[in-house]
């Protein structure tokens, strides 16, 4: 492999009109590495990679990829010379098949007018087979996992001739196993020579994985390879150069009293994928979902929600009878949900942080005379959660959509405290958002059930779920599998019960 450098960025700065995103960021990569780049939400790792892929252009500094400056190549041309960009909303064309999207515009398109579909397909099972994925050229892309459709983008990058593959935060939204199971699949390439860019939150497979790593923070650059080993220490001192301070974890406390109250009881319900589910959550208690998809876990939380109908089974909240048919109905009895997928359900993208964060009380708190919302107690609310969850943005009338992933999160999340919910349903709440983040979230979550609020965590990330929650409710083809208390349990000892099956 040897120590060959493959790409070199020499003191890029970077201004979006007054912002300046990256402040003379200086580092190299050797071929065959993987180099991870880590940050928190808006730190401005998604504009590097941008740069040296040639979407954006620096405002000043130099671009060096196998010896040439490459300064003034289009996107298409650093494509050409192998540099290939994996965004995070995967690039792949769902309604279309494997093999066509292997070689979605890069089958012969001079020689032939029509694509022999025929060839194609056993083309791509060549591709595949070298590559090493295992899936059907013919299956629609839909249709495969997320793990699989993240390796299908990095086949299509390698088939293309990438040589350098850039990876821009590809685990958001895979389970801690297709985590691992990516980032083995990323290793065995880069032991083959290619060369990656990885952008993760994860620290602790980051540092299993990653041969050096760049930290960035407020636009500058740091390195991120001081000490050894990839265990608890060492992800607590690379925290702290990416947030700047020390990283304080939220820990449940250990003498909490979980009241008696019961907030929630569910008896008997039934729904798609889920059979006969008994539960009873307290009040200020911080419940735990485990299962697969289609375990019964997330459509518990569905049907609570009135997401999902309910073939039977009674509800009730604060001891009484609830009849939840839609979204409309929960907020009514203060039952909130915070989505897994921001983008598709949890935000308006061109409205702005105070519209959305206003967004679920404009018939409660902010009704103002003659039913008209009342706009200044809008202005406070907002005010209010973008201090209380340090939501980073420019004003509180800036849209949404321009702010970073993290902070979208926190906005959503805003919007729902906003009605100082019962229940409180949080759907793999923390995918996505920097560590620093993720702890002022898992705080807040902490210090509000303090206050009375009742909470079901569904998470697949179990370390974090250990920290903060009262109970862990696992859950297996439709039945819950296992209910305890979070007294001496670890993450083993929760996929044991989770895959034991249930008959
Ligand atoms: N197209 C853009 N226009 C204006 N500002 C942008 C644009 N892209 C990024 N920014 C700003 O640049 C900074 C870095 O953003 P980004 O690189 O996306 O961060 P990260 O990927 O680390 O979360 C942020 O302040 C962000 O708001
Ligand atoms: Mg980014």
């Amino acid at each position: 492999m040897g120590k060959e450098v493959i790409l070199k960025v020499e003191h890029i700065n970077k201004n979006f009109g007054e912002t300046v995103a990256l402040k003379d960021i200086n580092f190299s990569i050797t071929k065959g590495s993987i180099h991870s780049l880590v940050g928190k939400n808006g730190a401005g790792k998604s504009t590097i990679v941008n740069i040296i892929a040639g979407v954006y252009k620096q405002t000043n500094g130099k671009v060096t990829f196998e010896g040439n400056d490459i300064g003034n190549l289009s996107f298409k041309e650093r494509q050409d010379r192998g540099i290939e960009l994996v965004t995070q909303h995967a690039s792949v064309v769902l309604d279309m098949d494997v093999a066509e999207n292997i070689f979605l515009g890069l089958w012969p398109r001079s020689k032939f007018k029509l694509v022999d579909r025929k060839a194609m397909h056993e083309n791509a099972q060549k591709v595949l087979d070298e590559f090493g994925l295992k899936v059907d050229p013919y299956e629609l892309v839909r249709r495969l996992t997320p793990v699989e459709q993240r390796k299908l983008n990095i086949i299509r990058a390698l088939f293309s001739g990438g040589k350098l593959i850039i990876l821009d935060e590809p685990t958001t939204s895979l389970s801690i196993d297709d985590r691992n199971n990516l980032f083995r699949f990323v290793k065995k390439h880069a032991e083959n020579g290619v060369t990656f860019i990885l952008i993760s939150h994860y620290l602790e497979e980051i540092l299993q994985v990653s041969d050096a790593i760049t930290v960035l923070r407020d636009g500058s650059a740091y390195d991120g390879n001081v000490g050894e080993g990839v265990g608890y220490d060492r992800q607590m001192e690379l925290a702290k150069i990416i947030a700047g301070e020390d990283v304080e974890l939220t820990f449940r406390d250990e003498d909490k009293v979980v009241n008696e109250e019961v907030a929630v009881e569910c008896e008997g319900i039934s729904a798609k994928f889920l059979d006969q589910a008994d539960l009873k959550i307290h009040r200020g208690e911080i419940v735990g979902f485990v299962g697969f998809s289609g375990s019964g876990a997330r459509e518990l939380c569905l049907a609570l929600y009135g997401l999902m109908e309910k073939k039977s089974g009674k509800v009730k909240i604060l001891g009484e009878d609830v009849d939840i048919k839609n979204p409309t109905d929960a907020l009514k009895y203060k039952i909130c949900l915070v989505p897994n997928d921001r983008h598709a359900e949890g935000i308006v993208p061109i409205m702005s942080v105070e519209e959305n964060i206003g967004l679920s009380c404009l018939k409660t708190r902010l009704k103002g005379k003659f039913g008209l919302l009342d706009n200044s107690k809008e202005v406070e609310l907002a005010d209010d959660y973008v201090k209380q969850l340090a939501i980073k943005t420019q004003s509180i009338y800036a849209a949404s959509g321009s702010l970073s992933g993290g902070n979208q999160q926190k906005v959503v999340l805003a919007k729902v405290l906003a009605v100082n919910p019962t229940l409180l349903i949080l759907d793999e709440p923390t995918i996505g958002i920097d560590i620093k983040s993720r702890e002022e979230i898992m705080g807040l979550i902490k210090d509000l059930t303090n206050e009375g609020m009742s909470v079901i965590y569904l998470t697949n990330d179990f370390d974090e779920l250990l920290r903060i929650v009262d109970r862990v409710v696992i859950f297996n083809e439709g039945k819950i599998v296992g209910d305890m208390k979070n007294e001496n349990l670890s993450p083993d000892k929760i996929v044991n019960i989770r895959d034991r099956r249930a008959v």
